[in-house]
């Protein structure tokens, strides 16, 4: 069993009888998602799923999961996901995937927001390893990256697989993938991008997270705010 393999098993023996559990997006979700389907297949465990991705909706009901419409859903017991980036204070970088609008939703809504990641996902500073994806209305993205501009961003819209165009979201977003100064912390840029009008989401889960699961070398450690 590899690291991501073990965190996965970790979350999922943190899920009780009844709950109401969102599934991530990625490769560190699909592990979870295997693992979740694992304990209810064969230890009798009765969940029900939301998920923050079609992709991620499928496989769990491929492997006998029962998801509820995303609109159907008013409270989440818990939500786990993967991470691109986190940080000593367990604020996180998501989006590489482009499914951010609803991982963020499901991150605020959740009770419990588990977060698993591979000990080379920690970093010192948000933004320090990858730009900060920030999905923008179509139109409204020259004024947007004008705006980022004005406040030190550099970056560019993010290109397809296939470099023959630009990559949209789940919902049909154009991504900007933007690098800032590295005085602007966490807080800083999430306020910043929460007021420029035009942005539809961004990358920054600021103090959403409640547990992170770190995975090095076979163990397992866990992190939880209040407890760092
Ligand atoms: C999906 O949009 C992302 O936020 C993923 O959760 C993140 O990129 C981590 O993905 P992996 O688990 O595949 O590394």
């Amino acid at each position: 069993m590899n690291d991501k393999e073990r965190i996965a098993q970790h979350a999922a023996l943190q899920v009780a009888d009844g709950m109401l559990v969102g599934l991530g997006t990625g490769s560190t979700a699909n592990c979870f998602i295997e693992a979740l389907a694992c304990r209810s297949r064969e230890q009798g465990l009765k969940v029900t799923t939301v998920s923050s991705s079609t992709a991620s909706a499928i496989k769990a009901q491929q492997l006998g999961l029962t998801v509820l419409d995303f609109e159907q859903v008013k409270h989440v017991d818990m939500y786990v996901d993967g991470a691109d980036e986190v940080s000593p204070e367990l604020n996180l970088l998501k989006g590489q995937g482009a499914d951010l609008v609803r991982e963020k939703l499901l991150a605020t809504a959740s009770e419990q927001f588990l977060v698993l990641i591979e000990a080379n996902k920690l970093v010192e500073r948000i933004g320090g390893r990858f730009a900060i994806p920030i999905e923008v209305m179509p139109f409204a993205w020259q004024l947007v990256k004008k705006q980022l501009e004005a406040n030190g961003g550099l970056g560019d819209l993010r290109q397809n697989a296939n470099q023959n165009g630009y990559a949209l979201s789940a919902y049909g977003s154009l991504i900007l993938d933007m690098r800032f100064d590295e005085r602007m912390d966490a807080g800083t840029l999430n306020d910043l991008l929460n007021g420029i009008p035009g942005i539809v989401e961004h990358g920054i889960f600021y103090r959403l997270a409640t547990t992170v699961l770190v995975g090095k070398d076979g163990q397992v450690q866990q992190r939880q705010i209040g407890n760092l």
